[in-house]
C-alpha cells in the first residue's frame, strides 16, 4: 500500500514545541519510529510536512495518483480549513485525521474538526502511536476493500 503522511504547521518545531504536551522528540525523530514499525515493513511511504495550506492541498492533488492512504495531522488546519476537507473529499483516498495531543480536553476550538468527516476515523491523544493507530486503521480498511474486490 502506498502511504502518504502529512503534518501541517508547526509540526516541524516538534521537539521544541510545548514540550509538555507534545513530548521531546521530533518530527523526524517521529516519521522515522513510525517507518521502523513492524506494521509499515511491505508499504511505501511518502513523509510531507508544511506550514502553508495550500501547500498541503497541492500535495494531495499532486499524490491523487500515488496515494492509496493518508495519514493526516493536519494541526491548527483541522479546526477550520474547509479547503483541506473539501481537498480530502475531492481525491477520495481513505484518510485518517490523527493528533498528538487529546483535541478533546484542552481549549474548546480545538475540540471541532472540519476535516474529520471525510476521515475514515480521528485518532488523538496517544503522542506517537495516534501515527501508528492511523497506520493500523489504513491497513485494515485497504485489506477489507482488497476482500469485497476478489
Ligand atoms: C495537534 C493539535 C492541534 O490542535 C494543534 O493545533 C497542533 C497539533 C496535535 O497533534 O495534537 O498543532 O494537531
Amino acid at each position: 500500500m502506498n502511504i502518504l503522511v502529512i503534518n501541517g504547521p508547526n509540526l516541524n518545531l516538534l521537539g521544541m514545541r510545548n514540550i509538555e504536551i507534545y513530548g521531546s522528540e521530533t518530527l523526524e525523530d517521529i516519521m522515522d519510529w513510525l517507518k521502523s514499525a513492524s506494521e509499515t515493513s511491505s508499504h511505501r511511504f511518502k513523509f510531507y510536512q508544511s506550514n502553508y495550506e495550500g501547500k498541503i492541498i497541492d500535495t494531495i492533488h499532486d499524490e491523487k495518483d500515488w496515494a492509496e492512504g493518508i495519514i493526516i495531522n493536519p494541526a491548527a488546519f483541522t479546526h477550520y480549513s474547509y479547503a483541506i476537507r473539501d481537498a480530502i473529499e475531492s481525491v477520495d483516498i481513505p484518510t485518517v485525521e490523527v493528533h498528538l495531543s487529546d483535541i478533546k480536553h484542552r481549549e474548546k476550538f480545538r475540540k471541532i474538526s472540519v476535516l474529520k468527516e471525510v476521515c475514515l476515523k480521528q485518532i488523538y491523544g496517544l503522542g506517537k502511536m495516534s501515527y501508528l493507530e492511523g497506520l493500523k486503521v489504513l491497513i485494515n480498511n485497504f485489506e477489507k476493500e482488497q476482500c469485497n474486490d476478489n
